[in-house]
């Protein structure tokens, strides 16, 4: 690999692979993540030279309707999957494992990981915890299957936490630091730090020979990531704090949806240049 495709975000190479993004730490280049579930803004993104995309179970929330992350199952998330990997050329294609997908056995995270591996076209999946999930983690990386992990405010786990709170707080940093060097320990290639001291993920950053992908983790990470519908001002008000709207998408949909019916009404779409002739 040549010195340039260190840069991760628009570099050169095909196919971004885990020993892209372990090359990218030790060269302290910070790359961009973001969510996608369908084909179209896959296909963009990986255009603009996003090197992970992230089929997220944020699908539940942003796709399908659900209130939590909760409910959506691998059969709904393989759908999206499929979509993504179809489209994305260049990027590596992470599939989230859904609650109930992975925690109860090693011979479930197996099952469920070889379908979003095998039918949906992913190259690597992501499940949230740390020790715990330590012998699953294992077990994927031994069949072959890249692990990324995900700790601090895991949705999967809201009714536990008792809503979207900060965490890693007082004593509990000291447990997601061990947890984090558990999922290294156990092979993971990345780890997700969600709505985290800012201060504590860069502890953890430094202690880890992974990347870490911080969401509401402050600056001093490896990479950063968002959901797409988040950065582009689609989900409604108000927004979680760590997030940066770059665009303000839902208000200029609502306008342009807004004519197009004022224009129908008034037979002023279509024009003559969007009809046939005989
Ligand atoms: O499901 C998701 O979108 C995620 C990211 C926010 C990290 O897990």
């Amino acid at each position: 690999m040549s010195n340039q495709a260190h840069t991760l975000f628009g570099g050169e190479q095909t196919q971004i692979t885990v020993l892209d993004l372990a090359k990218a730490k030790l060269a302290s280049d910070c790359w961009p993540m973001l969510t996608t579930y369908d084909s179209l803004t896959a296909e963009l993104f990986d255009e603009v030279g996003i090197p992970v995309l992230l089929v997220g179970d944020s699908a539940a929330m942003v796709m399908l309707g659900y209130d939590s992350t909760i409910p959506i199952t691998v059969d709904e998330l393989l759908i999206l999957v499929k979509a993504v990997s179809k489209s994305a050329k260049r990027a590596m294609v992470v599939a989230d494992m859904p609650f109930g997908s992975y925690q109860a056995s090693v011979e479930d995270a197996l099952r469920n990981a070889t379908r979003l591996i095998k039918e949906g076209g992913a190259a690597a999946v992501k499940v949230e915890g740390g020790a715990r999930v330590a012998p699953q983690v294992t077990a994927l990386v031994a069949a072959g299957i890249p692990v990324m992990g995900h700790l601090g405010l895991t949705p999967q786990s809201v009714n536990a936490f008792g809503g979207y709170k900060v965490q890693g707080k007082g004593a509990a940093a000291e447990v997601l630091l061990q947890d984090a060097l558990a999922l290294e320990a156990a092979g993971a290639f990345a780890v997700v730090l969600e709505v985290i001291p800012a201060q504590l993920a860069a502890e953890i950053t430094s202690k880890l020979t992974i990347p870490t992908i911080g969401i509401g983790a402050g600056a001093e990470v490896d990479a950063q990531v968002l959901v797409w519908q988040d950065l582009a001002g689609l989900t409604k008000e108000p927004a979680p704090k760590f997030v940066k709207r770059y665009l303000n998408l839902r208000e200029d949909l609502k306008n342009a949806v807004t004519e197009f019916a004022a224009e129908v009404k008034a037979k002023k779409y279509p024009e003559e240049k969007h009809s046939y002739k005989n």
